[in-house]
This record gives C-alpha cells, structure tokens and sequence, in this order.
C-alpha cells in the first residue's frame, strides 16, 4: 500500500514484514554509526496537531537514520492559527513536493481525508479515538521479543479503553495474529461494541490479569472525555491502577508495557513502572524508532517503484 492509515488495513504477513524489518534497525540503532541511506533524496514532513513526546522525536530521528530530510512542521505557530484547514494546510504541503507525511490529529478519520488529498505516502501518528497504527507495531515488537512469539498469547489492555487509539490498534493488530485480548475498563471507560472485535471485556482488574503473559496499561485521557464523566484519580488508583497486589494476578512472568504519556499513580504505581524485571516501557520507546524506520523504509520503497511504473506508463 502507499499509506500506513490503520492496522485494519494490514494483513498478519504486512504486520511480520513490519517486525523483521524493524529487527534489522534494533541492530542498526544500537551502532556507534546509525546511518543508512535508504531514503536518501526523499523529504518527511512531520505535522502533528496534537502533542506528542515519543512518537514526534522517534519519527524524526527515524527519517533522519534513513538519510532523509526531515521537516517538523510546527502546528502551533502554523497559519492554522489564522484558520486554514487541515485540507488546505495539507495541500500546501504536497505543492512542495514532499514523499512522507506523517500526521497526527485530534479528530478521527482526519489522516485518511487528508491521504486522498495529496501525492505523497501518508502515515498516521494517531488520529482521535481511531488509530495509532504504529505504536501497535512498536508494541508487537516488543512484545515479541520478549515471549519470543506474537501469536496465543494472553494480553490484558487495562484502563480507559474508550478513549484510546492505542487500545484500538493493538486489540485489532493482537487479534489478527491469534492472541487472547482481555480489555478490563470500568463501565463508564470500556465502549459499546468492542466484544464484536473477539475479545473478552472484564470490569475487575483482578479478573481480567488472571494469567495473563502481558499487562498494557492505558493513561486516563481526559482531553477526550468532552464534559463526561472524568474518575477521581484516588478511587481510580484503588480499583484499576496496576500495583504488586494486582499484578500478582498475572503470570510470574507477565510484562508491564505502557505507550506513555504515564500518569504515575492514576493508572499505574511507580515502583512497578520502573521495575526493570517486569517493566518494558524503556524498551517500546526503542523499538519505536526502529519500527519507524521499517515503516518507513517500506513506504519509500513502494513510492519508488510506483513512481517507477508511473514513468514506464508516462504519467508521472
Ligand atoms: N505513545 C505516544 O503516542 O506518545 P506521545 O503522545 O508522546 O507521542
């Protein structure tokens, strides 16, 4: 495909591309020199509506290990602010003939609407509720590596499932290769519907982390919570955040991820979250940018080679 808009696009063969490649830049980062030039010529766009840390900075520092030249766009300052439209800001963009975009955006469905709109590959950094397509891959590849398989394993994705992208992508990414997804959110945090996607819905942590190989735990998101009803964070902790107590519910050797941003003590403890046995959250950050980079790279080399057709045929 040309863009990178959704896990729900991907089959499980894409996923292991994605994973295999990714493997080889793990490899690449951990060199004194970190440079290749499989991008080499190309120019990344990254415009981001929304604040980001990880995401953001592993995007271009991705771009830039690849040899790209990579512009952060800054949305604040941008003529947005004077009210152009997401369209219009996109269009202007693609006048300057740039091969990445990557875009994040508040509203779902944004980054698709824009994709239609220009010539470049598009990759979504998150878009509202929908998806983040490649912290599920990041997530996938840390959990692989450390079960050594990303397949009939039992994942419990725990907290405020109904405002999250992050939940999203990864109970679709999960379930396409044959996991056992356990979501376990309060009543008012899990949506409707979600058991339509194969999984279980559990509204006790205790319940729900019973065996599980691996704990994801999900920020409350309270910029998405639009005048809803927002939990106390004390009675929150009490009943969903992970603690030892709670995690000893989990098989000895369950892993604690997190995406981040992190609320130490609303949704998990931060003993646990810098446990090193047990907590990965270091590790996803890593394997971001190198997820990145095959995302990436693969998108690169599908835009070549259909400019490539596009020039046998005469119409590029
Ligand atoms: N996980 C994640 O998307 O983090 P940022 O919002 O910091 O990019």
């Amino acid at each position: 495909p040309r863009h990178l808009l959704g896990i729900e696009h991907l089959s499980p063969e894409d996923i292991l591309t994605v994973l295999d490649l990714a493997e080889k830049y793990v490899d690449l980062n951990r060199r004194t020199v970190k440079k290749t030039d499989a991008l080499a010529g190309m120019t990344a766009i990254n415009m981001f509506f929304e604040n980001s840390t990880r995401t953001q900075s592993s995007f271009e520092l991705a771009g830039k290990r690849l040899g790209a030249d990579v512009m952060n766009m800054s949305m604040q300052t941008s003529s947005v602010k004077k009210g152009e439209t997401l369209i219009d800001t996109a269009l202007t963009l693609n006048a300057m003939h740039p091969d990445l975009l990557v875009v994040r955006h508040g509203s779902s469905g944004a980054v698709d609407l824009l994709a239609q709109k220009v010539e470049c590959a598009v990759i979504n950094a998150g878009d509202g509720k929908h998806e983040h397509p490649t912290q599920a891959l990041l997530d996938a590849l840390t959990i692989r590596r450390e079960k050594g398989r990303i397949k009939r394993l039992t994942v419990a994705i725990c907290g405020d499932v109904a405002h999250s992208r992050v939940a999203r992508s990864n109970l679709i990414l999960l379930g396409k290769m044959e996991n056992r997804v356990r979501l376990i959110a309060p009543p008012t945090l899990m949506p409707s519907g979600v058991s339509e996607f194969g999984c279980e819905v559990y509204h006790d942590m205790r319940e729900g982390l019973r065996d599980a190989d691996v704990v994801m735990m999900l920020r409350l998101q309270k910029e998405r919570m639009d005048g809803g009803f927002i939990p106390s964070e004390r009675e929150y902790f009490h009943r969903y955040g992970l603690d030892a107590e709670k995690l000893a519910f989990a098989k000895e050797d369950a892993i604690v991820m997190h995406p981040g941003p992190m609320n130490r003590g609303v949704e998990i403890d931060g003993t646990i979250a810098d446990d090193i046995n047990r907590s990965v959250i270091q590790e996803q950050v890593e394997m971001g940018v190198a997820v990145r980079m095959a995302v990436m790279d693969l998108l690169a080399r599908n835009l070549r080679a259909e400019r490539g057709r596009a020039l046998t045929e005469g119409t590029y």
